[in-house]
C-alpha cells in the first residue's frame, strides 16, 4: 500500500512510517522540514497523489492556548480537504485516552478533541486510536517548566506506553479497514508522572530538582483515573522499566542516522532569493543590555544573513515584514541585498538579549551599510520603544 504519514519526522510518526517501511509498503512522509505544511497546504495535493491511506501524527508546535485549537483545526481541515480530493480511503489519527473524560485540560487536548470532530463530521473514513501518554512523556512533561535545574510537574496517574508499540499499533490499524474509534491502546502498568520523569532523567545524567504540583499546564482536570484507558483496553507489552534499560543501552549503540534524526530540532528551512558565489560566512554573537534599542536601520549587501536567539527577546522587522518578536530557542533570517533591516532591538527592560548570526558576504562587499538620513526620511520610518 502507499501510506501517508503525516508528522513523519516526529516520535511517533517516524517509527510508525520505519514500521510500515520494513512491513514492504510505501511511506509518503509528511512535515514541514520535508515541504509539507499542513497549514498552508504547501505541496500537500502532490504528496497525497495515489495514497490509499493517511496516519495523522502531527503535533502542535509551542504556541499560545488559542493558536494550539486553530492550528490542529487548520491542520486537520486542510488535510481531510486533500484526502478528499485525493481519493484516500482510510484517514488514522493517533489521539490521547481520556480526552473526553476531562473537562478543559490543556490547550492541546481541546485541539486533539477538534481533530477528532472534524474527522467524525468528514466524509473520508476513518479510524481513531486514543493511546495513553508515551514513556518519555514524564520527563518531556518536566522540560517544559525546567529553569535553572528546578521543574514543577503535575503528579498524574498514567498508564504510559513504549513510542514504538503505539507506533507498531499505527501501522497495523493504517493498512486495515477503517475501524472508527478504536479501543484505548495503553502500556501494562500504572505510573505516576513525577516518578517517571525522576527515574528518566536519572538514567539520562540529568540533575533536576522536580516539584509535584497541580498548578501548571496539566491541572486537576487530569487528576484520578481519567487519564488511564477504558475496559477492553489494547495493552501493549513493553514495561516502563524495559524502556528505560532499553533506552539507555540504545542510546550507547544508536545507528548514527537514527541518532542525527533524534538529536535534531529543525529550527528554520527556507529559501533565501540568491546565495552569492564564493561568499565569506561569518558567524558572530551580539549581546544586548535590557532595553537596548539595537543598531538603527541598515543593510546587508553581500548576502542573506540567518540567526538565533540564545537569550531574551527581539524585536524583529525587515522590510517588507510587520515587526515580531522573536524569543530564546527561536530562529529569524533576512535576504540581505536592499532589502532593509529596521530593527533588532531589545524587546525586553529586564533582561538581556544575546544572539548569533550566520552572514553571507559576496567578495568585496561590507558587512552592513547604515541607511543615510534622506533615506531614512523617505521610508518614513520612525523607530519603535522596546515594550
Ligand atoms: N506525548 C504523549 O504522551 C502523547 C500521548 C498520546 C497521544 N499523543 C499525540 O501524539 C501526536 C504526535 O506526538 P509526537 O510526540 O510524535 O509529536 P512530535 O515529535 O512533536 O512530532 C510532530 C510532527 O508533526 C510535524 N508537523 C507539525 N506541524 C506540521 C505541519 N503544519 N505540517 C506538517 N507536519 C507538521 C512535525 O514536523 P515539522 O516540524 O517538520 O513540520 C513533526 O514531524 C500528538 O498529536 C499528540 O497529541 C501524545
Amino acid at each position: 500500500m502507499r501510506i501517508a504519514v503525516a508528522g513523519a519526522t516526529g516520535n511517533i510518526g517516524a517509527r510508525t512510517a520505519s514500521f510500515l517501511e520494513r512491513a514492504g509498503h510505501e511511506v509518503v512522509p509528511i512535515s514541514r522540514s520535508l515541504g509539507v505544511d499542513l497549514i498552508t497546504g504547501r505541496g500537500l495535493d502532490a504528496a497525497l497523489k495515489g495514497v490509499d491511506a493517511v496516519v495523522d501524527a502531527i503535533s502542535s508546535p509551542p504556541v499560545s492556548s488559542d493558536e494550539t485549537l486553530a492550528y490542529f483545526g487548520t491542520a486537520t481541515r486542510n488535510l481531510l480537504a486533500a484526502e478528499a480530493r485525493a481519493g484516500v480511503r482510510h484517514h488514522v489519527l493517533l489521539s490521547i485516552v481520556g480526552l473526553h473524560r476531562i473537562i478543559g485540560g490543556t490547550a492541546h487536548y481541546a485541539g486533539k478533541r477538534e481533530q477528532e470532530r472534524l474527522i467524525e463530521e468528514g466524509r473520508v473514513p476513518w479510524t481513531i486510536v486514543p493511546a495513553t501518554q508515551f514513556h518519555d512523556f514524564g520527563a518531556l512533561a518536566g522540560s517544559w517548566t525546567e529553569r535553572d535545574g528546578v521543574a514543577t510537574i503535575a503528579p498524574l496517574l498514567v498508564q504510559p506506553i513504549a513510542p514504538d508499540d503505539i507506533a507498531q499499533v499505527l501501522a497495523e490499524v493504517a493498512t486495515g479497514e477503517p475501524q472508527g474509534r478504536y479501543v484505548d491502546v495503553a502500556g501494562p502498568e500504572p505510573q505516576d508522572l513525577v516518578d517517571m520523569a525522576r527515574r528518566t532523567n536519572d538514567v539520562l545524567g540529568r540533575k533536576v530538582k522536580l516539584v509535584p504540583t497541580w498548578s501548571g499546564p496539566l491541572d486537576e482536570s487530569m487528576a484520578g483515573n481519567v487519564l488511564l484507558p477504558g475496559e477492553n483496553a489494547r495493552i501493549a507489552p513493553t514495561t516502563f522499566d524495559q524502556w528505560l534499560a532499553a533506552g539507555a543501552r540504545q542510546e550507547e549503540a544508536m545507528d548514527p542516522h537514527e541518532k542525527a534524526k533524534n538529536t535534531r530540532t529543525d529550527l528554520q528551512s527556507i529559501t533565501p532569493p540568491f546565495i552569492p558565489a564564493e561568499a565569506e560566512v561569518m558567524t558572530v554573537r551580539i549581546d544586548y543590555p535590557p532595553g537596548d534599542p539595537g543598531i538603527p536601520p541598515h543593510r546587508h549587501p553581500g548576502g542573506p544573513c540567518f540567526g538565533y536567539i540564545l537569550e531574551g527577546e527581539m524585536v524583529f522587522e525587515v522590510q517588507g515584514e510587520p515587526p515580531r518578536v522573536v524569543k530564546a530557542g527561536e530562529a529569524f533570517w533576512e535576504p540581505g541585498g536592499d532589502a532593509i533591516h529596521y530593527q533588532d532591538a531589545n524587546n525586553r527592560t529586564d533582561s538581556p538579549l544575546r544572539f548569533v548570526v550566520t552572514m553571507l558576504m559576496a567578495p568585496g562587499q561590507p558587512l552592513l551599510v547604515f541607511l543615510d538620513d534622506d533615506e531614512l526620511q523617505q521610508s518614513g520610518w520612525v523607530r519603535r520603544s522596546p515594550a
